[in-house]
């Protein structure tokens, strides 16, 4: 394999991957419709070499000419906002389920020989869970009169509380916001057409991805970039609930480097794999970090007390499967990252939309 394919090249992870790719001796190719939410009307720095066509991942002429010529296909473009799923629904579903659909479509005429797709914890919903006496709970959600009681943590039908413990790929998916539904299609059409088609298809299922590069000025998604963008323009971060709720955050030259490993391990076709750190933290403990590696350890956030609809209380990545099938072995972690993360976040831009974000969410009684 030689030509790679990113589309959604020009975002946060794509930037990374194409990085990985053309520093392995891969040349590459981005296709990327430069949406403003997420760039802003930014220049853009890429990988010297690397190609960029601007286009629509929806618009088949685009795409007919992205996919010519190359070898393998990394599926990135994607809209990435849960909260924002869940009233642009036409949006998500658009760019996400039709845009993966002509992706296919355009790949039966010029074929490939493998296609890696970005698919996300999200499709889990709840994490996987255990009660005291150590049996397996993998359809533990809360109920909304809890959620609205503010008793956060999940219990079993008998109120006990559950443990959260790692996930792994055989917990069952339960969707639970539009994002997650668009990310599961995306997962399932590409690994069923690489079965019909003959195509080494491979979905990663990210975990929160931070890293420099992340975009500041979008508050629809990464929770890194939300606390970083709050405090550089002198406010406290927003936690909602009461920021005990735990999550796995895999740095993005990890995931990068997974995509690559994801193209070359032949024993990965057919697979849907986690791609996280392996290690839990709570919301409020990565914004104390945050804070921290800003140089602000003074201000604390502020803890909401209210939910997100869709919202989950814990997940976080266990990544015997990532090791196994990629060799893949995360470099980075929160406490050796955030410093570098903060140097850059000193350099850039941050506007911070959070209450803006807010509103739109409480305007349409998705927050409780
Ligand atoms: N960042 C995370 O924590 C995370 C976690 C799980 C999964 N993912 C998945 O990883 C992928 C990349 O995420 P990211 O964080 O880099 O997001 P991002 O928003 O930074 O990048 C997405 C890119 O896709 C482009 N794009 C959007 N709609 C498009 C369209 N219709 N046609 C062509 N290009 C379009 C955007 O311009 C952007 O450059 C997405 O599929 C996302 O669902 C990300």
């Amino acid at each position: 394999m030689k030509r790679i394919l990113v589309t959604g090249g020009c975002g946060f992870i794509g930037r990374h991957v194409a990085q990985e790719l053309t520093k392995n001796g891969y040349d590459v190719r981005l296709l990327d419709a430069l949406v403003d939410q997420v760039h802003g009307g930014e220049a853009i720095n890429l990988p010297t070499g690397a190609e960029l066509i601007k286009g629509d991942v929806r618009d088949r002429d685009a795409v007919a000419e992205a996919v010519s010529d190359v070898d393998a296909v990394i599926h990135l473009a994607a809209e990435v906002g849960v909260g924002q799923s869940m009233y642009e629904i036409a949006r998500y579903v658009g760019t996400n389920d039709l845009g993966t659909a002509v992706l296919l479509e355009a790949l039966i005429k010029a074929p490939v020989e493998r296609i890696v797709v970005a698919s996300s914890m999200s499709i889990y919903g709840e994490g996987l869970y255990e009660t005291a006496d150590g049996k397996r709970i993998d359809d533990a959600r809360r109920k909304t009169s809890d959620i609205k009681e503010g008793r956060w943590d999940l219990k079993s039908a008998a109120g006990e509380i559950l443990s959260p413990v790692p996930t792994d790929e055989e917990k069952r998916p339960d969707l639970a916001s539009i994002y997650a539904l668009t990310k599961y299609m995306q997962e399932r059409s590409v690994l069923i057409f690489g079965q019909a088609y003959g195509v080494d298809a491979v979905a990663l299922r990210l975990f929160n991805v931070f890293g420099a590069g992340q975009a500041l000025s979008n508050p629809y998604t990464g929770v890194l970039a939300n606390f970083a963008s709050r405090l550089a323009n002198g406010k406290r971060p927003t936690i909602f609930e009461d920021g005990e709720q735990q999550r796995d955050f895999v740095h993005v030259r990890d995931v990068a480097a997974a995509f690559r490993l994801a193209l070359e391990q032949r024993q990965a076709a057919g697979h849907a794999i986690n791609i996280g750190s392996g290690h839990a933290y709570s919301i409020r403990e990565v914004a104390r970090l945050v804070g921290q590696a800003m140089g602000i350890p003074k201000r604390p956030p502020e803890i909401l007390g209210k939910a997100r609809s869709g919202d989950i209380r814990n997940c976080f990545a266990d990544i015997a499967k990532a090791r196994d099938l990629l060799g893949f072995e995360p470099m980075h972690c929160l406490e050796n990252s955030l410093g570098e993360f903060a140097t850059w976040v000193r350099n850039t831009v941050a506007i911070d939309r959070g209450a803006e974000m807010r509103r739109e969410l409480e305007e349409r009684g998705l927050v409780s």
